[in-house]
């Protein structure tokens, strides 16, 4: 597919690919869950798992679900390698006896799905599971229980449906690898916290 943007090198995943990928795994999560109706948890992980996460609750057969959402810090500013995760905003006090199904946009390191993984089971969950649109090939991601993935990518730096680079570019309908002219060199220093 041509480029759609002069800051996108090569589309990944079509917004069509997506939306049926994304389909399938609402599916896919209504069939495990199936006894857990009123007693359902999905997590999102702000900010980068906002898109995912409305068009997978939309795709799930169950309908008395809980939504809430948690902020994790990662990347530091524009830097685009992890430097380990840490929660921001509280998770909610109510998951004991609860099936939950953290949502995220991306499997890179894993410290994120780890960390939450950890803290929700010693919250007394029923159990929890985790869903994420990509996951890349990473040894990090290798030791990360993940239960719902919607594809495997290369280990390139994407942007795209909830996938930002220094807060843009979330908004982008589809999922491609952003050109070197955009990665500003002003910007690569910048050394801030960062929600993902
Ligand atoms: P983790 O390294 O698995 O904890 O992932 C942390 C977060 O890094 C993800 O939720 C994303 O927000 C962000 N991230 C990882 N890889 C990319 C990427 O290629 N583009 C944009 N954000 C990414
Ligand atoms: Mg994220």
């Amino acid at each position: 597919m041509s480029s759609p943007h002069p800051d996108i090198d090569r589309v990944l995943l079509t917004a069509e690919a997506i939306a049926v990928r994304v389909a399938e795994l609402g599916a896919e999560v209504g069939r495990d869950l199936a006894g857990a109706d009123g007693q359902l948890v999905i997590v999102p992980v702000m900010t980068g798992g906002f898109i995912i996460v409305a068009d997978l609750v939309r795709h799930l057969p169950q309908r008395r679900v809980r939504i809430e959402v948690v902020t994790v810090s990662s990347y530091g500013g524009t830097n685009m390698t992890s430097r380990g995760s840490q929660l921001l905003g509280a998770l909610p006090e109510t998951l004991v006896g609860k099936h939950v199904l953290v949502v995220d946009d991306i499997l890179d390191t894993g410290g994120t799905l780890r960390l939450l993984q950890e803290e929700i089971l010693r919250r007394g969950a029923a159990s929890s599971r985790s869903c994420v649109l990509l996951r890349k090939p990473t040894a990090g991601a290798a030791r990360t229980k993940c239960d719902y993935v919607g594809f495997d990518i290369p280990d390139e730096f994407v942007v795209g449906y909830g996938l930002d680079y220094d807060g843009l570019y979330r908004n982008l309908p589809y999922v491609g690898t952003l050109a070197l002219h955009a990665r500003s060199a002003s910007h690569e220093c910048t050394d801030g916290a960062h929600l993902e």
